[in-house]
């Protein structure tokens, strides 16, 4: 049996996750969220208090559980959509993904879910590191005033306590990290399609992806 991969990769805020929820909605794919996966661990390690500047302290990756239903996250068996939201995690996680020893555990992971399922996956390594085979490549960004918009809305949505400004603030700092970490950057893949959704409806880049999923699979099913 063969699966299909779209891989959605791009900075924080460029809209991939409502993009990949809707995509893999329509196309009756499963949803991996790259990004919760770096997240739940940045809360676990908090929990845990250890050191998280130190990449030695991450061991307990490897008794950790991490299945997703339905699109939601569950880390031990709890789910911890909000808790992995919070601006503690969201402040810390840069640095956790930036890890060697983090990163090469969850991408084990990520290459494992998509062995025997047709996935869309979002995260920044996507086309690059996790499923550099996948069928389409997309590589979405904004202007950091609109990523600062979104995620503010979605801030809002969840009921977190979030502040325009500071938002500004934080993804500029985020977007630095994640694009200048050594070990598999955020980085747009040679063969990966660039859209700016700065002045796009969520709907209007979804739908366009689409197509191009479908086009790309029939071509390859044709063959
Ligand atoms: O998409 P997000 O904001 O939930 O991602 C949280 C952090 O995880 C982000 O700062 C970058 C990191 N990340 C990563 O390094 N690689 C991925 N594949 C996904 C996320």
């Amino acid at each position: 049996m063969r699966y299909y991969a779209l891989a959605i990769d791009g900075p924080a805020g460029a809209g991939k996750s409502s993009v990949a929820k809707m995509l893999a909605a329509k196309l009756k794919y499963t949803y991996i969220d790259t990004g919760a996966m770096y997240r739940a661990i940045t809360y676990k390690a908090l929990e845990l208090k250890i050191d998280i500047s130190n990449p030695n302290e991450f061991d307990f990756i490897d008794k950790t559980i991490m299945e997703f239903k339905n699109d939601i996250l569950y880390l031990d068996g709890e789910d911890v959509t909000f808790k992995i939201r919070s601006n503690d995690v969201s402040n810390n996680v840069s640095v956790v993904a930036s890890h060697i020893p983090v990163r090469n555990k969850l991408v084990f992971l990520q290459q494992k879910i998509a062995l025997d399922r047709n996935v869309v996956m979002d995260g920044r390594d996507i086309g690059t590191v996790v499923l550099p085979n996948a069928d389409l490549k997309i590589y979405m960004s904004a202007s950091v005033e609109e990523r600062a918009r979104r995620r503010f809305e979605e801030n809002v949505s969840l009921g977190i306590d979030t502040d325009y400004q500071k938002l500004i603030i934080e993804i500029k700092r985020r977007d630095k990290i994640d694009s200048s970490r050594s070990y598999n950057p955020l980085k747009q893949a040679n063969d990966a399609i660039f859209l700016d959704t700065s002045h796009l409806d969520i709907h209007e880049v979804a739908n366009k992806i689409y197509e191009m999923f479908l086009n790309e699979i029939h071509t390859k099913r044709s063959d």
